[in-house]
């Protein structure tokens, strides 16, 4: 199907060519154009304009024609960090944080991650399948077009793989974009005397097992005191190196431990976290491959510090934002909320939340050639807003959907 979209207000985020990513005070930059057109060609973003410069050709005529009506356009948001494949929610946990507990005490209790383990293990496949897709189908509403999810929540063979499998059937069944990645090493399961012991396992049975079937896009580790530390990380790095595999790191949540410099070594795709940063982690980052990956609605929900955003920004370095849409720590995916949190709690504007939510976290799933802006040959995952004042209007009116059409891969969805 082919369509020309007709008068809109403003269409943001429109790129001559596309950028690796957007860094520094490059950030606070965002092109657009008022009054303008967007012609899609199977699926496919290919051409745009002023209305006032609008010619149809003879096979244009024939195209499906859809009226703004001055909403604005925007490429949808790519979302490059989530846990969206999980069992049940995990509100008693909340309740026991709200009476006081940390996320680090409920976690030695067994509850946390090794909680959403357990219930992955009484699921079957089809059942995970079907909360994952209801919750992936919210989120296309909400403007998401492309998501990373991880595995993690199984942390043996078997469930990693059912986690796995159901992230597969999501990316044959639905529009969105999907990456997967494996994060075996999440938690170290109860029966494990060492973060070690666990890691043979996760190194010798369980990757060559996910390769041979083919399940995965990238590799994570969680490396943090009382989960895997840097000897291990490098382990991981070594073999996702080892196989061509990129990696995106967890890391500086609570702890910085050194992995930042390690997985800048080992050129890892992005490192996520960075709650807590010293001199050397932002050195690391300087000249590296390496995305710094924000997750507000983490701090926002287990009241920890926020990234320092602005620091990133100030040396110069890019940022990306994702919602890290998990039960414990972050249970919202909707990244028109983590949009207006970046600009309350990290005092970043508007312009600064679109790049670090399109085109760089577009770069933090290797999609930066396909997706995160309005450019001519990328897909046309966009979303028409109704219609708003301006831009800043998104992110001030944090509450409501101020999205009125979503159209991924060219076809309208809602
Ligand atoms: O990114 N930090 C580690 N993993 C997740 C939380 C997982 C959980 O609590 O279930 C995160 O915040
Ligand atoms: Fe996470």
């Amino acid at each position: 199907m082919n369509t020309i979209i007709k008068n809109i207000k403003r269409l943001v985020q429109v790129e001559e060519k596309p950028a690796k990513w957007v860094q520094g005070e490059n950030m606070s930059k965002v092109q657009f154009i008022n009054d303008a057109y967007l012609k899609i060609k199977n699926g496919i973003i290919e051409e745009f304009g002023e209305m006032n410069d609008l010619n149809l050709t003879k096979n244009q005529e024939s195209y499906e024609q859809i009226d703004a009506k001055n909403g604005m356009v925007f490429p949808s948001y790519c979302d490059s960090h989530t846990h969206l494949v999980f069992g049940e929610t995990r509100e008693n946990e909340f309740i026991d944080r709200v009476k006081g507990l940390t996320y680090q005490e409920i976690a030695k209790k067994g509850g946390g991650i090794l909680n959403s383990c357990r219930s992955i293990q009484i699921l079957s496949e089809d059942e995970l399948y079907e909360k994952s897709l209801e919750r992936i189908n919210k989120l296309i509403r909400l403007g998401t077009g492309a998501i990373e999810i991880k595995s993690g929540y199984g942390l043996n063979i078997e469930s990693e793989i059912k986690i796995l499998k159901v992230i597969r059937r999501l990316k044959e069944n639905t529009p969105i974009t999907i990456k997967s990645t494996f994060l075996g090493a999440h938690a170290i399961p109860q029966e494990f005397k060492t973060s070690k012991e666990y890691l043979d396992l996760v190194i010798n049975l369980m990757i060559p097992k996910i390769i041979e079937k083919d399940l995965i896009d990238f590799i994570d580790i969680f490396c943090e005191e009382g989960y895997f530390n840097l000897e291990d990380t490098k382990r991981i790095l070594i073999i996702a190196k080892k196989l061509n595999i990129q990696s995106k790191i967890h890391l500086n949540q609570f702890n910085s431990l050194g992995g930042v410099n390690l997985a800048t070594k080992y050129n890892a795709l992005s490192v996520d976290h960075l709650e807590v940063m010293n001199d050397k982690d932002f050195k690391s980052l300087v000249n590296s491959e390496t995305m710094p990956t924000l997750l507000p609605g983490c701090s926002f929900f287990l009241g920890i510090p926020y990234a320092n955003a602005r620091e990133f920004i100030k040396r110069g370095l890019p940022i990306a934002i994702a919602s890290d849409y998990n039960p414990g720590s972050a249970p919202n995916g909707n990244m028109n909320f983590i949009s207006s949190l970046s600009c309350i709690k990290m005092k970043l504007i508007p312009e600064e939340v679109i790049n670090a939510t399109t085109i760089n976290t577009a770069y933090a799933m290797g999609l930066q050639n396909n997706l995160g802006s309005i450019c001519v040959g990328k897909k046309a995952n966009i979303f028409i807003t109704k219609k708003i004042p301006s831009y800043n209007y998104l992110y001030y009116n944090y509450n409501e959907n101020l999205i009125d059409k979503i159209i991924l891969n060219g076809k309208i969805i809602k």
